[in-house]
């Protein structure tokens, strides 16, 4: 069999020669019906009849792996796919640096690589039911399309962890892989496993702020897990990034398409001061303010999955050899940190300033700053389209003390610009800097589906191209109601 191929022939798709691996066929299949209930119950609310004009992966080969056609989401054939074996490929980081990669659980490390593989799994499933009522606002044919695109991926990424559950980790590994089709976004009982996969999605600006932002985070866990020493992760998290970097194109391109909107719709009727709320909204657009309060929001949450900026998990994971840095194999260094120090920023006397902390504990903050720098390239984009339009305006990124919730500065308040602010001032203000109510009401206010082919809703633009270079005027859904 060609690895780079997927066989189609088995009920689950897969490259990894599963019809010769009958035990985990076995698995596999036995956990498909869950999964199915699972995504009735919580996939996308409505529009499971209609025809969705998606790709699906035939290949990992990077040059060509995805067909397009129309599938009615329940027949999509979620599979196990792994990007191809590199041969002699070795351990490219840790105590274990140089040695040849494990194609099987070390005994010693079981326990932390499945707990890493359950905490990526959880949030598979968690986006799909936070974003299960987004269909029924859609915009445009052309985003509904993609909102459903990125969920099936969401749920193909979720067999792609309960493959290596259920193939290397034993009934251990079966019980996890039942319970990431138990618990539920936003349950008070049985949540998601991180706090950004329990808030809601309760419009189209955070969806694609979510798919920018928290896609984005999903990204650098990915990469840092595809450096794994355990090969069969690593593959698997290669490709899924193939898959992901769609996700993250949805997000930016989406607020792209905002700001392009409301510029545009300014600029018609001569605005001259993108910051006056009440004229801005008048026009049926998001004003430019707004946009920066919900990307506040979306930024932070998403930091807050990076876990503390100083830990001994992430150190020990690291040494271990089971989670890497971000393009681990491209940094000049002696991959071990042993000698080495990283600035962190950190609460010292009621200010915030950078501490050099060991490199191999600041992990955490070392991806959380890659990951910065990596949100940096969409704002200048969206910036570009605000300047371009002669307005003075710009969104940026809030400081890391503001509205945080877990690592350094959970405990203090800050301003989006990083002032340190007491309670009673942040009680007072934060509602300049986070989406309020009455900014939620305006958005939803907006939120009317648009089915038509080839139309928008006022609020929002038409993309530059079409997916798979369809004409403006392609039915992306074909609805069935
Ligand atoms: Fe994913
Ligand atoms: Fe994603």
């Amino acid at each position: 069999m060609n690895i780079m191929n997927v066989d189609y022939s088995t009920k689950i798709p897969n490259n990894v020669n599963l019809s010769e691996d009958r035990q985990v066929l076995k698995a596999l299949e036995g956990w498909h019906p869950g999964y199915i209930d699972w995504w009735n119950d919580m996939g996308p609310d409505g529009f499971q009849q209609s025809l969705v004009y998606l790709r699906t992966a035939y290949s990992v080969d990077p040059r060509g792996w995805a067909k397009f056609d129309y599938v009615k989401m329940p027949d999509y054939r979620w599979g196990i796919l792994l990007a191809p074996q590199e041969e002699n490929r070795v351990i490219p980081f840790g105590e274990h640096y140089g040695e040849p990669a494990w194609q099987e659980v070390p005994g010693e490390y079981r326990a932390a690589l499945r707990r890493l593989i359950v905490i990526q799994g959880d949030t598979e499933p968690a986006s799909v039911e936070q974003q299960r009522h987004l269909g029924k606002t859609a915009p445009s044919l052309y985003d509904l399309r993609n909102l459903f695109q990125v969920n099936v991926e969401e749920g193909r990424h979720l067999w792609a962890m309960v493959y290596l559950l259920q193939k290397y980790f034993g009934r251990d590994g079966r019980e996890e892989a039942d319970e990431l089709l138990r618990r539920r976004s936003g349950d008070t009982d049985s949540p998601r496993m991180l706090g950004a996969f329990n808030e809601a999605t309760p419009d189209w600006l955070s969806f694609f702020m979510f798919t920018y932002f928290t896609d984005r985070d999903g990204k650098m866990q990915l990469h840092s897990l595809a450096q794994s020493g355990f090969d069969p992760l690593s593959r698997t998290c290669r490709f899924m990034l193939t898959e992901e970097a769609h996700h993250m194109f949805v997000g930016e391109t989406g607020i792209s398409r905002v700001v392009q909107r409301t510029c545009e719709a300014m600029r018609a009727v001569g605005i001259s001061d993108p910051a006056d709320v009440a004229k801005v909204r008048a026009l049926g657009v998001v004003d430019l303010p707004t946009i920066q309060k919900k990307l506040n929001l979306h930024y932070t949450l998403s930091l807050d999955l990076f876990g503390s900026e100083v830990s001994t998990n992430a150190a020990n994971s690291f040494n271990s050899g089971i989670k890497g840095r971000f393009h681990e194999t491209q940094i000049q260094d002696d991959h071990r940190l042993q000698n080495d120090t990283y600035p962190v920023l950190k609460l010292v006397d009621g200010q915030i300033k950078r501490v050099d902390e060991p490199a191999l504990t600041a992990l955490n903050m070392r991806l959380r700053d890659d990951y910065t720098q990596d949100c940096v390239k969409g704002l200048l984009r969206w910036n570009k389209i605000i300047s371009t339009a002669g307005y003075d305006f710009k969104l940026t990124l809030p400081n890391v003390a503001f509205h945080r919730q877990i690592g350094e500065f959970r405990d203090i308040h800050a301003t989006p610009d990083g002032v340190l602010i007491d309670a009673a001032t942040w009680n007072k203000r934060n509602h300049e800097w986070l989406p309020s109510t009455s900014d939620g009401d305006f958005i939803a206010s907006l939120m009317t589906p648009v089915t038509e082919i080839g139309q928008f809703a006022p609020w929002i633009s038409a993309p530059k191209v079409g997916i798979d270079n369809k004409p403006g005027d392609f039915e992306y859904v074909k609805i069935e109601t």
